[in-house]
């Protein structure tokens, strides 16, 4: 088989003529797109006004330190985009255009122009409550709906081998042998492993939002599983706590988003069955990656050494007695962060 790397747009125009995914003669338009790490990811503009985006996952991602993970992981990107199109709320995925399982290669349509990335929005100072509503409600009703297809869902997304290598070992795993967390660590991986309720998405983050004509998008599946929805939401808040720290013009609002933002998944997700003890666990899994993006192999590139040394500092105090519910965690790191002595 030929190799091919979507990057080369002379290869990539040939390998979409050959394989009758364009016309012979078409003249279509090839723009590399930059942000992620672990694919490459590359715009294809038709005549037509049609536009696809190509996914081709890296077998070592773009990041400092080494970091591997098989290519086969676009297999499940694509199952992911087929499944979040019928379990999330409309228009909030983009629609699943074709998968070449030999080359890893996967092609969806492209969000329109103008859009934005909401971790850009965020990092400007550009918060929007109607952003965050949709960001819970997007998550809360992948969730909930999921649960009505446990069996299928469990059969088809069950290995949580991409998840173990790009979550587990580098957020988690890595981070405890790092720092000393008498345990928490250690135990919260044991928890994780046990807990088999959702589809849970794996890389729910602003990150992987865009959003277009103010309707917020989700990208990047490729971590998607059958699992613990508390990882979703530890992950999702982190970013949102992390924020929190480092903009601090917007440490204030963003605390309130952050209580908003769960009030809303939790309204939505309505807990039913196996869901009842989910608050606990979100509470350890935000402790667990707001250390893990200070102190694990994927470090959260905005911080600086003093904020890094801060939010470690904070998270180790909260890990020896974590607050009961998700409200009082953020009132904690925040109201920490303000007095901590760092400063
Ligand atoms: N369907 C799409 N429409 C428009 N832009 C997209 C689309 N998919 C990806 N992108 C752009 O490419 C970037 C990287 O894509 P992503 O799926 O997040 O890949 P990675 O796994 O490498 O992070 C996104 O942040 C976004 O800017
Ligand atoms: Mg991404």
């Amino acid at each position: 088989m030929e190799s091919l790397d979507i990057e080369q747009p002379q290869a990539l125009i040939r390998y979409l003529r050959r394989t009758g995914r364009v016309g012979a003669k078409e003249q279509i338009q090839i723009r590399k797109l930059t942000g992620g790490v672990s694919n490459r990811t590359v715009l294809v503009e038709r005549p037509t006004g049609e536009a696809w985006v190509l996914k081709q996952a890296l077998p070592k991602l773009r990041v400092p330190v080494d970091w591997f993970s098989s290519p086969a992981r676009t297999h499940r990107e694509a199952l992911g985009l087929q499944w979040l199109a019928r379990l999330a709320p409309a228009e909030s995925i983009t629609p699943f255009v074709f998968e070449d399982r030999q080359h890893h290669l996967l092609a969806m349509h492209a969000v329109g122009q103008p859009h934005h990335n909401w971790k850009s929005l965020l990092l400007a100072g550009q918060l929007d409550l109607n952003h965050v509503r949709q960001f819970g409600a997007l998550l809360g009703t992948i969730h909930r709906k999921a649960l009505a297809f446990k069996k299928e869902i469990s059969r088809i997304f069950g290995d949580r081998s991409f998840f173990e290598s790009l979550r587990v070992e580098p957020y988690y795993a890595y981070t405890a042998q790092q720092i000393p967390t008498a345990g928490f660590l250690t135990n919260l991986i044991r928890e994780t492993r046990r807990r088999h309720i959702t589809l849970v998405h794996g890389d729910y983050s602003p990150k992987n939002i865009l959003i277009y004509r103010n309707h917020l998008v989700l990208l990047d599946h490729e971590v998607i599983h059958f699992g613990d929805p508390a990882f979703d939401l530890g992950f999702s808040l982190t970013h949102l706590l992390s924020k929190a720290h480092h903009v601090t013009a917007l440490r204030p609002a963003l605390a309130q988003a952050a209580k908003y933002y769960w009030q809303v998944y939790i309204e939505v997700l309505d807990p039913a069955e196996g869901t009842t003890d989910l608050e606990e666990q979100v509470v350890l899994h935000t402790l667990g990656c707001l250390l893990a993006r200070v102190s694990g192999r994927s470090q959260l590139e905005y911080f600086s050494q003093g904020e890094r040394v801060r939010q470690r500092e904070i998270v180790m105090g909260l890990m020896q007695d974590p607050p009961l519910d998700v409200p009082r965690l953020i009132e904690e790191f925040i109201s920490r962060l303000g007095s901590h002595a760092y400063d």
